[in-house]
Order: C-alpha cells, then sequence, then structure tokens
C-alpha cells in the first residue's frame, strides 16, 4: 500500500490560515486499518475564536461583488483539476472509497463548484413585484433581493469527504457567507484539502475555518448564536439531535435513508440489473441514496432476481487502490461488524441470503437477500452497507404502498415502460425525488437533493443551498 501523497500532517484552518499546534487526531487507512497520518485538533477556545473571526467577516463577505465571489470558486476549479489523483488517492486512503469512486467523486467536487461559481452571478438575483393591488398602494414599486443570512456551520460525514463539504462550502462562497465547518473526524483530509486550496484566495480574513475537533468543542457548531445556519449531513439519530439544541439558528438536515427501487413488468431487466447492482453495492452502500430494497413485480421476479445475484456474485471486494475492486471496506470494523450482525439478524427471522453475508474485516461481502421480515433492521433502518433485500409485488399501487412504509424518503428509482406507472410515482412516493428507469442512487449535483420524514430538512444543491443561505430582503418605493 502506498501512502507517498500524503503528508506526515496536516494543519487545520482558523479564520482562513494553517495552524498546526498539535498532531492529536490519528488517520487510518481505511483497509490496512493503519495509522498514515495525523490532524492537528481544535479546542473550544480555538471554535470560539473562529466563529468570531466569522461573525466579523460577514460584512466584507457580503460586499464581495458576484464576479469576486465567481473568480474564488474558479480558482478553486482550477487547482482540485491539477490536484484531482492526489485528491482521489486521498480519498482512496482515509476512505477507503475505491480508487474509481475516488476519482468520480474528485469529478463531482469540481463540478458543484462550477456549478457554485455559475450561481454566484445568476440572473435574476431577485425580482420586481406589483405591489398596486389597490387605490391605497397606487404608485408604490416594490423589489426584493436576497442577501447573506451570515455565519454559517457547517459539520460534513465521512461518506463524501470532498463533495458533501463542496456542497456546503461552494454554496456559501456564492452567497456570500462565512463559515466554520467540522468534517468528519474518521475522513477530514479531503476538508482540509479544501481549506488548503481557499487559503490561495482572496476571500476576506476570517471568512473560513475548518476544524477537526472532540466532542466539547462540537457542541458550539450547533448551540453558538453568533452562528446563523447550522447544515449538518450525518446519522439521523444525530442529526435530528442537533436540530433540537440549535435554537434560532435556520437548520438544513441531509439525514439517512433505505432507499427503494422498483422493478416493474414490462421493465428492461438488463438495463434495471446492471443499474441495481451499482446503486446497491458501490462504495459499499455507504451511501444515504444507495439501493437498500428492491420490490420487483411477481411476473419478472425470478428472472429479475437471477440475473442480478449472477452480476452480484462478479463483484471483487478487497483492496480499495486495485483498478478491478468495486466493493472496498466499511469506515470501520465495528461498521462491518454491525452490518454483520444485522445480516446474521434477519436469517435467524427466516430471510434467505441469496449471494454474499461474510465478512473479511472491515470489507462485507455484496449481499442480497430474501423474505426477510418488515421489522428486520435490514427492512425498516439504514444499513449503509453493502446489503440489500428483495421483495415481490402484485400490482403497481402495492409498490407504491410498500416503498412508502419507511420513517425515511430521500431517492426512489422505477423501472417502468408505463408512463402512468412514472407520473403516479412522482404523485404518490413520499421523497425528495423520483428517478425513472434509474436507480435511487443516482444524482447530478446541481439536482435539488434531499429528504423528507425522517431523511432530513431542506435541500442541497448550490442554487437551493443559496436560497437557504440567503435572506429575502424587500425595498417599497413611494413614487406619488
Ligand atoms: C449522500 O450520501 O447523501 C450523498 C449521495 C451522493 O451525493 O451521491
Amino acid at each position: 500500500m502506498k501512502h507517498e501523497r500524503l503528508k506526515q500532517n496536516y494543519p487545520f484552518y482558523l479564520a482562513n490560515e494553517a495552524k498546526s499546534p498539535n498532531q492529536d487526531l490519528e488517520v487510518t487507512d481505511k483497509y490496512s486499518g493503519k495509522v498514515v497520518t495525523r490532524v492537528a485538533m481544535a479546542g473550544v477556545d480555538t471554535i470560539e475564536s473562529a466563529i468570531a473571526a466569522a461573525t466579523d467577516a460577514a460584512k466584507p463577505m457580503a460586499r464581495l461583488a458576484p464576479y469576486q465571489r465567481k473568480a474564488i470558486l474558479e480558482h478553486c476549479v482550477r487547482r482540485f483539476e491539477e490536484r484531482a489523483e492526489e485528491l482521489a488517492a486521498v480519498l482512496r486512503i482515509e476512505a477507503g472509497k475505491p480508487i474509481k469512486d475516488s476519482r468520480g467523486e474528485v469529478t463531482r467536487l469540481i463540478e458543484t463548484f462550477q456549478i457554485a461559481a455559475h450561481e454566484a452571478v445568476r440572473d435574476p438575483q431577485g425580482e420586481v413585484l406589483n405591489l398596486e393591488l389597490g387605490e391605497r398602494t397606487k404608485g408604490y414599486r416594490g423589489m426584493f433581493k436576497r442577501v447573506p443570512i451570515g455565519p454559517c456551520s457547517f459539520i460534513s460525514p465521512f461518506n463524501f469527504p470532498l463533495n458533501l463539504t463542496a456542497h456546503k462550502v461552494a454554496p456559501a462562497i456564492a452567497a456570500g457567507c462565512p463559515f466554520v465547518l467540522k468534517p468528519a473526524s474518521r475522513t477530514p483530509l479531503g476538508a482540509l484539502i479544501i481549506g488548503e486550496v481557499l487559503a490561495e484566495t482572496e476571500l476576506p480574513e476570517g471568512a473560513f475555518s475548518i476544524l477537526p475537533c472532540k466532542r466539547e468543542g462540537a457542541d458550539l457548531f450547533t448551540e453558538d448564536e453568533r452562528l446563523k445556519l447550522l447544515s449538518f449531513t450525518g446519522s439521523p439519530d444525530v442529526g435530528w439531535k442537533l436540530k433540537s439544541k440549535a435554537g434560532k439558528k435556520k437548520v438544513i438536515l441531509e439525514l439517512g435513508g433505505n432507499a427503494v427501487c422498483i422493478v416493474d413488468d414490462g421493465a428492461d431487466l438488463e438495463d434495471a440489473v446492471s443499474r441495481v447492482v451499482t446503486g446497491a453495492f458501490y462504495q459499499s452502500g455507504q451511501s444515504c441514496i444507495s439501493v437498500q430494497r428492491i420490490l420487483v413485480h411477481e411476473s419478472v421476479a425470478d428472472a429479475f432476481t437471477k440475473k442480478l445475484v449472477a452480476e452480484t456474485e462478479k463483484l471483487k471486494a478487497g483492496d480499495p487502490a486495485d483498478e478491478d475492486v468495486f466493493v472496498g471496506p466499511i469506515i470501520s470494523k465495528s461498521e462491518a461488524e454491525r452490518i454483520e450482525e444485522w445480516i446474521r439478524r434477519a436469517k435467524e427471522a427466516g430471510g434467505k441470503i441469496l449471494c454474499g453475508g461474510g465478512r473479511k474485516d472491515a470489507v462485507v461481502e455484496p449481499t442480497l437477500m430474501s423474505g426477510v421480515p418488515k421489522d428486520q433492521p435490514l427492512q425498516s433502518e439504514e444499513v449503509f452497507g453493502p446489503v440489500a433485500v428483495i421483495d415481490r409485488f402484485s400490482h403497481f399501487d402495492e409498490a407504491l404502498e410498500m416503498a412508502n412504509d419507511s420513517r425515511y424518503g430521500i431517492h426512489a428509482g422505477v423501472f417502468t415502460p408505463r408512463i402512468d406507472h412514472a407520473m403516479k410515482a412522482w404523485d404518490e412516493l413520499e421523497v425528495g425525488g423520483v428517478l425513472i428507469n434509474e436507480m435511487p442512487s443516482w444524482r447530478v449535483d446541481n439536482l435539488p437533493y434531499g429528504g423528507v420524514k425522517d431523511s432530513g430538512l431542506g435541500r442541497e444543491g448550490p442554487r437551493y443551498a443559496i436560497e437557504d443561505m440567503t435572506e429575502i430582503r424587500s425595498l417599497v418605493i413611494r413614487s406619488n
């Protein structure tokens, strides 16, 4: 295993500057389990200073002209392009993400910054309103623009260390908001390299801080009243708890899911199988929109399942540095053990393992099961691992009901040749997005993205995040 691209240690960023007061956080290679580098950790005082600096930076950030914000974002795009292979190697090591997926995430990081650069200067930036609704308001003109909400607090997850950080940072710059960011402790490097690139730009002093930290410090990201918005991506339990402590802040939550994929009568089975196999197992199922529940019409269930099992058995699991590996390690051995335990419980409750089911260290085999009872966590909770369960349905309405029988809802995929079924799915599925003839795990970064029910609040995608990071300020002019 080569680690030559990692530095021996990484600083954190306090008010735009790299600082290394300690090397307290160990970062491991998620495949070998070995410590590969160390990162500086922020204590409460440092986080206090970062929030104070972000508060002072609110006016200078708001005064940056749109073309200046765009230029900063475009600088990042150029630097990420130049450093693409290094970034992919970092992801592969710190997240255990197969190298092909790591390169894919770097491409998406670049796209997210490009989209935000475009949004920074997009027309229109407000609206002209008709206020002349009667005699009382004759001669009044109205308009509004959007103004930055102020300092923002971001907490990013381990599964997409670059791109899900980009979905908070890039819109903040486009909107003119300073921010403090806490990256996931298990995968802080991606965010810190984004910080290294931001430190090369003309962002006003104090505009950003990127601070891996311990539990005590983390509370400030949620509770400090100087921060006007909290955007959290991570587990549902943590996310909803944070919301209850966030005080007057606007809160955006991107949480978990147990995404459904419906395969209807008449669907193109070859196509559906090739997409479902990707959706269920890419980056070891550690995506909030990974395919977890597969519902297949009874007329095609046997044929579909046979093909899906055959394709799943071809997937190579193991070392993420191997170009042919599709399924790398889970983020930690203990999480891999938890997934193995859920498979064991589902089997004990009557479920049948169609393929996979095993584990070696942190690598869980891609696993398909059928006949898993509804009350099993593999059905009702988010597995966040390479495991999917298959069930049958007789009528499309029944499939929609089964799909909605979940406390989660981010994306759902529906493979169907029928436009009426596609429209009905769009009308009735309780999710943030419906994908027709595509896996739920598909995402392009300008799409409004987020969940309903326990899966979250609000939408990401730079345009929608910018709406959250800005407030409407109206103007009324009396001219009579
Ligand atoms: C997520 O896990 O919520 C993000 C999925 C993605 O961006 O593809």
